[in-house]
């Protein structure tokens, strides 16, 4: 095998096509697909993965701010981008010039916006806190932005394309009583003379396993990046595969002490995990991590061969060759897969692979 000497991600770009459009049928169904690329795409690359997923059949994306939404629209100059959540310091300005959806949930948003892009009828979803109570107005200041939002828009300063919330996905009990209050809000909008056509509440957990929550739109993230959203499922069983492969070279091997050392650390953005905690593949021997420091790994490895300085290990995300799954890292470093992914430091260099794109 070649010799490296730098940690790489392989980022397959077919893997995450299929996976998006597998959301596509099993998940948004007869709904839309909004894809989720926030984060730099959970770390794999917004730019590359943006225009992927629309090919792939997304049809719309959301990032978080209006600042990575003006830098995504020019790679995806027609397809609906929602920024969802939105600070003062935010330019609104220019997040109206790009003809970006935002996503609304106080009175002082809709003041903002209106004052520096007056007359653009920008597209904004407006957010009701259904019991999660993370950004949201809140039942009681509810009327207050409905009313106000009908006002601006007959002022032809917005328009109120959508009503959304996000669901706390610990119950399915909880999420159908967010789910009611949700269609309440909804019917206290149209009260009030809105006619949102794109109503939406549910992110990949509750689209696979609440389809009644699944309305004019889902927001899928973790799945199509082919990691699970659940502890009891994995994202195979769901019929997605890994997007990410982590690699890193063999920088030392002692076949007498049987310690490898990986060029990779916590520093590259790996979780630091408890000692003696995890393993890697090589071949069909696993190696066991002995310790995660900042800019290596120590491993154990129990054969009386070693791998070479210059081997390539997978650390994961690779099912081919029998490595774990992020899903995996997540569990021995008690978070979730969520964070395995997207805390991939940005210095490591991701390589997109792809034999169609
Ligand atoms: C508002 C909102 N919608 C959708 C998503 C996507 O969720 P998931 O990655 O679980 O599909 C997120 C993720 O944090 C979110 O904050």
């Amino acid at each position: 095998m070649a010799l490296k000497n730098a940690p790489f991600a392989d980022i397959s770009l077919d893997a995450f096509a299929a996976n998006v459009a597998h959301a596509k049928t099993t998940l948004a169904v007869q709904s839309q697909l909004m894809v989720a690329v926030k984060s730099d795409a959970y770390g794999h690359g917004v730019a590359e993965l943006s225009q992927v997923a629309i090919t792939a059949g997304a049809d719309a994306l959301a990032v978080l701010d209006i600042a990575a939404g003006v830098s995504l629209r020019p790679v995806i100059p027609e397809t609906p981008l929602l920024c969802w959540l939105l600070s003062p310091h935010d330019d609104f300005a220019a997040g109206a010039k790009a003809r970006l959806d935002l996503g609304i949930s106080s009175l002082w948003q809709l003041d903002t916006l209106s004052s520096v892009a007056p007359g653009m009828a920008t597209r904004v979803h407006l957010k009701i806190d259904t019991g999660l109570h993370r950004n949201g107005a809140l039942a009681k200041d509810w009327p207050g932005l409905i009313s106000r939002a009908a006002e601006l828009e007959k002022l032809g300063h917005i328009s109120v394309v959508g009503i959304w919330s996000h669901l706390a996905d610990t119950s399915l009990a909880e999420d159908r009583l967010a789910l009611e209050r949700f269609h309440q809000a909804v019917a206290h909008a149209t009260e009030a003379g809105l006619s949102p056509k794109i109503l939406h509440i549910a992110a990949s957990a509750a689209a696979t396993d609440l389809p009644e929550s699944r309305l004019d739109l889902v927001r899928v993230g973790i799945s199509v990046y082919g990691v699970s959203p659940f502890d009891d499922r994995s994202a195979e069983d769901m019929g997605f595969a890994p997007v990410m492969a982590l690699r890193a070279p063999v920088i030392s091997s002692d076949a007498k002490t049987g310690i490898v050392i990986l060029g990779i650390g916590y520093g590259d953005g790996v979780l630091p995990l408890a000692p003696n905690t995890g393993w890697v593949i090589w071949g069909s021997t696993r190696l066991d991590i002995t310790s995660v420091d900042v800019d290596q790994i120590v491993l154990h490895c129990p054969a009386p061969q070693v791998p070479e300085p210059g081997e390539v290990l997978t650390l994961w995300g690779d099912p081919a060759l029998g490595s774990p799954r992020a899903e995996d890292w997540a569990s021995w470093g008690n978070t979730i897969g969520d964070e395995v992914v997207t805390c991939l430091a940005s210095h490591v260099e991701r390589r997109f692979i792809s034999r169609s794109h």
